[in-house]
């Protein structure tokens, strides 16, 4: 019980880490929730910032999803029982990973270090997914993409991603027979339904034709 408050606590803090306001704060001495689309993100840093500060948002938020389920997660087994399963990716509960990988994601959408003011979850949860079950992962980064180039809506691309990735793992696992644990697709579903939920201002923005496209923005912040 100790061992997974300690996992627990640690993925939040990790996943709390605002790396989008902590770049803009260096970078520009700006708050990046007070520009764009006012979202604590990777999205938002690269129209505001550029490609390089949007780039190392973008890692960092996803490491902390990713470290959170295949890494603090293993600590579990650590502080319970020693060294026996660090770094040893199979042994390791699903569902431990992904408790370890959703409290990252909350974290990212309410961290502690600001305000519980934070963002969307996309980059965090696929990051944390990546830590669980890749290949998926990848296949919903294709979808991603092709929405996104198709359409140069970040935000549309996000909810279609956010959407189809549980249906996906059903028909993984229900069709294809993939040995995807009922925690992952309980999670995966929770996770999504949390994304599109954060999302709720880029649908309006989206129904009413005003969402940002890639390439439209002209930051203010510069
Ligand atoms: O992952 C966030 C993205 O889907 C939308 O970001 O800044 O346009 O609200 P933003």
């Amino acid at each position: 019980m100790l061992a997974l408050g300690v996992v627990i606590l640690l993925s939040y803090l990790v996943g709390s880490i605002p790396s989008s306001i902590w770049v803009g704060k260096v970078v520009k001495g700006v708050d990046i929730r007070d520009h764009g689309s006012g979202n604590a993100g990777a999205t938002n840093t690269f129209r505001l910032l550029g490609w390089q500060p949007g780039t190392a948002v973008l890692l960092i938020d996803f490491f902390k999803g990713f470290a959170s389920s295949y890494w603090i997660s293993q600590l579990a087994y650590y502080i319970a029982s020693g060294p026996v399963a660090l770094f040893s990716f199979w042994d390791v509960d699903p569902f431990l990973r992904i408790v370890c990988g959703v409290i990252a994601v909350v974290g990212h959408m309410f961290p502690l270090y600001a305000n519980f003011d934070g963002g969307k979850g996309m980059a965090t949860a696929a990051g944390m997914l990546c830590g669980i079950e890749p290949v998926s992962v990848a296949i919903t980064a294709g979808v991603f993409l092709i929405v996104m180039v198709t359409s140069r809506y970040v935000s549309l691309a996000s909810l279609v991603a956010a959407f189809i990735y549980p249906l996906m793992l059903v028909a993984l696992r229900y069709v294809f027979g993939w040995p995807i644990d009922g925690s992952i697709l309980i999670f995966g579903a929770i996770v999504g339904i949390g994304i599109i939920i954060k999302h709720r201002g880029n649908i309006k923005r989206l129904l009413n034709g005003t969402e940002n496209k890639v390439g439209s923005f002209k930051p203010a912040v510069g």
